[in-house]
């Protein structure tokens, strides 16, 4: 499996001063922050980010919140990464989220759950790009 997947810290995890606690899991879980910076998205780029859920009906809520404050976004790297890191942040629902999982400690909602997680190579790599460019990866 290849070695890399991406990640946000969600804008209520943000605004509530988790971006160390999330980082220090991600790091002790075994991952290696390969890019990371603090950003905003507008509504337009929230809802390119999201475009594969567009006809879902949380897809609006989903825009509005993801736009609503900064965000963290990171390159992560670990032998099996996108399955070892959905691992690692647990279920989309916090209540259905296990013990030990970044949701579990952090998420407040099924919409505001704390981070994202690519779920596929390929989508790891298309958000990877949305958001570094080449000299920003290390
Ligand atoms: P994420 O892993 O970033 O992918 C899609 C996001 O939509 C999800 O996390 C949640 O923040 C949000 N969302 C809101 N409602 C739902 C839902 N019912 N099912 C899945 N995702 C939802």
């Amino acid at each position: 499996a290849a070695n890399k997947t991406f990640t946000m810290i969600k804008p209520d995890a943000v605004a509530e001063n988790h971006i160390g606690g999330i980082t220090k899991m991600i790091e002790e879980g075994g991952f290696r922050v390969v890019a990371m910076k603090k950003t905003q998205l507008t509504e337009e780029r929230a809802g390119k980010f999201y475009e594969v859920h567009k006809e879902r009906p949380f897809y609006g809520d989903l825009v509005k919140y993801m736009s609503s404050g900064p965000i963290v976004a990171m390159i992560l790297e670990k032998d099996n990464a996108v399955e070892d890191f959905r691992k690692l942040i647990g279920a989309t629902n916090p209540a259905q989220a296990e013990e030990g999982t970044i949701r579990k400690v952090y998420a407040k909602s099924i919409e505001a759950n704390a981070v994202h997680g690519s779920d596929s190579d390929e989508n790891a790599q298309i958000e990877g790009d949305f958001f570094f460019a080449a000299d920003e990866r290390f």
